[in-house]
Order: C-alpha cells, then sequence, then structure tokens
C-alpha cells in the first residue's frame, strides 16, 4: 500500500518539480575595489590616520553572515582580519550607504571594540570568521594575534543580535592553542536546543587552528572546550601550490573548512583536494581527548577527492556541501549519498569571475524560511603575488537561492517522501 502510495505521490509531483525549477543565478549583494571604513566621528578618522590605523590597502575581507531581525531589519557582516597594520576595525557591519569603491562598512559592534589592536584583551583583536545561530547570537572567533604576533588569548564572543551586546565571553586555555603557532580562523556553531521549544543553552562550537594543525570543540554546557588533532588537518605538501585565474601562489594551510549535517563533522585543510569526516559523537565525548589529543584516530575518515583544492565550505539541510574549487574556478555541490570523487562533483553554473577564492561561506536561512548560499570572494591570488589592482572590482558579497537545488532531481524529492 505504502509503496503505491509513494508512487502516486511521485507522479503528483514530479511534473510541479520540473516546472518550477527555474535555474537560479548567483547575485552580487555588495562589492568593493577596496575596503571602505566608516567611522562614529571624523575626529576618530583623523586619529586612525595618523597613527597608522587606516590603511585600505592592507584591508582584505574574508568572511560574510546575514542576518534577519524584526526590527533591525537583513544585517550583513564581514570580517577583516588583521594579517597586518591599518586595519581600523576587523568585524564590521555594511551599511547602505555607497562611496566610489563600494558601500562603507561600520564597526560591530561598535568601534570602541576594536581601537586597542591588542593592547586590550578586552576588547576584539582579530576576526578571521564568525557563526550565526538560530539564537540570535553571533559568535565571533578572535584569534588574539596581530599578523604573527599573538597580543592576547585567542577568545570566542558571543553577541545578542536583538541587543547587539556581548553575552558571553570564552578564553581559550594554554592547553587549546600555542600562542604564536595556532591561528583559529572558522567557528562551525551547532546548536542542539533550538527555538522555539529549546533554550539555546546546548550548543557546540567546532574551531579549525589552520597553522598548527588541530580542531577545537567548545561545549557550552561545560563551558569549555579541548583540543583535537588528526593526521587529516595537515596541508598536503603536494597541494600546497595553487593556480586561480592563471595566477599561481603557494598557500600551505591545513584544517581550514568545516560543515556538518549534525552527524558528522566535515573538514578539510585547504592545501589539499581530499575531505574528510568525522562523527560528532566522538568529538563531543570530552574523556576521549582527556589524555591525548590524537586519540580516536581510527573514527577519522577520508571521504574522498575534489578536483581541486578549495578553501571555505557550507552545507545545507538536505546534506549538499558546497564548496569552490580553484582550478577551474567552480561552485560545486556534492551530496553525502555519493562517493566524493571527481564524477559526482556537481557544478553549479557560476561566471568564475565573480568566486576568485571564496574565502568566506554560509547557508543561510531567510524570513520565508528558504535556504540561500552566501559567499564572500577576495581573489587572494592577486593579494599573495602583489598583483591587486584598486581599480577593478576585488572583493564580493555574493548570494544564490538554493530552491531550485534542493527540489530538481527526482531521486531528492523521493527520499524526502520516504523520510518525512
Ligand atoms: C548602493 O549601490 C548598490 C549597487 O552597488 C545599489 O544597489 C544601492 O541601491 C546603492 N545604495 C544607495 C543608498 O544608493
Ligand atoms: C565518552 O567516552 C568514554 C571513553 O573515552 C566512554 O566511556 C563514555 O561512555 C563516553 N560518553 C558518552 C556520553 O558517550
Amino acid at each position: 500500500m505504502w509503496g503505491r502510495y509513494l508512487v502516486v505521490l511521485l507522479l503528483a509531483l514530479t511534473p510541479h518539480a520540473i516546472i518550477s525549477v527555474k535555474q537560479r543565478e548567483l547575485e552580487t549583494v555588495y562589492q568593493w575595489k577596496q575596503m571602505v571604513f566608516g567611522f562614529p566621528t571624523e575626529a576618530d578618522r583623523q586619529e586612525a590616520l595618523a597613527n597608522g590605523n587606516l590603511v585600505p590597502e592592507n584591508a582584505t575581507p574574508i568572511d560574510v553572515a546575514t542576518h534577519s531581525h524584526p526590527t533591525k531589519g537583513s544585517r550583513v557582516f564581514t570580517t577583516i582580519p588583521r594579517f597586518t597594520t591599518g586595519i581600523p576595525y576587523t568585524l564590521a557591519l555594511v551599511s547602505e550607504v555607497n562611496e566610489s569603491n563600494g558601500p562603507v562598512l561600520q564597526a560591530y559592534p561598535d568601534y570602541s571594540w576594536h581601537n586597542s589592536h591588542g593592547s586590550d584583551c578586552d576588547k576584539i583583536t582579530s576576526v578571521f570568521r564568525v557563526a550565526i545561530t538560530e539564537c540570535n547570537q553571533m559568535f565571533v572567533l578572535d584569534s588574539g594575534a596581530i599578523g604573527t604576533v599573538q597580543h592576547c588569548p585567542p577568545q570566542l564572543l558571543v553577541f545578542d543580535l536583538n541587543t547587539d551586546t556581548l553575552f558571553h565571553r570564552y578564553r581559550f586555555e594554554p592547553s587549546t592553542y600555542v600562542a604564536g603557532a595556532s591561528l583559529f580562523i572558522t567557528p562551525l556553531a551547532i546548536v542542539h536546543d533550538p527555538p522555539p521549544k529549546g533554550r539555546c543553552r546546548k550548543l557546540q562550537v567546532y574551531i579549525a587552528d589552520v597553522t598548527f594543525h588541530g580542531l577545537i570543540v567548545y561545549d557550552s554546557e561545560l563551558n569549555t572546550a579541548w583540543r583535537i588533532e588528526n593526521k587529516f588537518m595537515y596541508p598536503d605538501p603536494d597541494h600546497g601550490s595553487h593556480t586561480i585565474a592563471n595566477e599561481k601562489f603557494i598557500l600551505m594551510d591545513g584544517m581550514f573548512g568545516l560543515a556538518s549535517d549534525r552527524e558528522q563533522l566535515y573538514f578539510h585543510p585547504l592545501a589539499s583536494v581530499s575531505e574528510y569526516a568525522v562523527p560528532l559523537s566522538v568529538i563531543n565525548n570530552r574523556t576521549n581527548f582527556m589524555n591525548s589529543v590524537d586519540a580516536m584516530p581510527q573514527a577519522f575518515r577520508h571521504v574522498g577527492k575534489r578536483s581541486s583544492s578549495c578553501a571555505a565550505q557550507a552545507m545545507d539541510s538536505q546534506r549538499n556541501l558546497y564548496c569552490v574549487t580553484f582550478n577551474p574556478i567552480m561552485l560545486t555541490r556534492w551530496s553525502p549519498n555519493k562517493p566524493y570523487n571527481v564524477k559526482y562533483e556537481i557544478e553549479i553554473p557560476a561566471d568564475p569571475k565573480l568566486i576568485e577564492f571564496v574565502s568566506g561561506m554560509k547557508v543561510y536561512k531567510n524570513d520565508a524560511g528558504k535556504e540561500e548560499l552566501w559567499m564572500l570572494s577576495n581573489r587572494f591570488q592577486k593579494i599573495s603575488s602583489g598583483s591587486m589592482d584598486f581599480n577593478e572590482v576585488n572583493f564580493r558579497i555574493l548570494r544564490r537561492p538554493l530552491d531550485d537545488i534542493q527540489h530538481t532531481s527526482v531521486q531528492d524529492l523521493s527520499q524526502r517522501l520516504i523520510f518525512t
């Protein structure tokens, strides 16, 4: 009976699904030739200029995060890590005010949080990426370092996006990082008790240590974090040279991109063409790693190989994993129901010029409950080789609805019917 019912449902839904599939396009939401920093007052700007804290050509945005609030509206955030001096603030809101180089940024939550440049560890030193949860909270991962100098311990700051105030701060213990050698760059937050039923008290944040090759797990209930290491977190020297749009550069970054379907943590080093995974149940259990950071090696799995390296990655609620490969430049999708290899690396049509080095990627659920892929591209190959031209558009924030992808194939639809 059930089998027949399923067939009828499929027949009823399939033509509709095919008719409604209009291929979505990548939309440029914001773009910059060079980053444009707004200040609370003209005096603040003049002071930043005089102190060498405003050098826009030093600024590279790397992450994007979106949030929608009933009264504050839609807000888009970006991060500008302090790779060097001249960065007036490292976490920003994109405003609707335009200048010739692009939209004007505003410091988030405000300028006073950023203006200590490593001299006050209660403030923000340098942010690579953030994670926004369904609890209206933004997890800001502060590396504590400017360039290679570790000014402050790395910390996780949780801002309440309803009030734009600090909700919680966690400073990482020395057992979880090596000052000057570690660099915490990517947070991925998973909430176990989301609203409306839950109270947002149980969550984990997974953190990539890109230069000392590790994974840090922060547990909100224990308010503690532990370090995990595994050989799969190391860069692969065979994949340390990259080419993007015919420009070559060397980047031996390790542990970099994180994504999860709430069962597995998927991860990859940047200098690698491999994707790896480990069950959350293993890494969430602190006891497993009490005596040794590299315990449980058998739990880590090589998932497969893609066509070339990619940086940031994200996964949607249907377990599609997205990443933009370097050479050729392709927005790719992979479904964990398939083997991870070049054959099942599905290309999503996108203008390669828009997606040269996607360093930030998020799946965002909009007000209508539909998922969208948000990306930030920054042409890192040009920064690396010193060929940046600030007369060209260099930095972009992009959006692509996912409804066409999430409803196209009959197979996906049948699986949804069976499992719902
Ligand atoms: C700023 O520029 C963007 C396009 O780059 C445009 O969509 C937007 O309306 C502009 N905003 C204002 C306030 O002029
Ligand atoms: C955590 O791991 C330890 C072994 O390392 C095991 O004894 C314990 O049952 C695990 N806890 C949970 C909740 O799975």
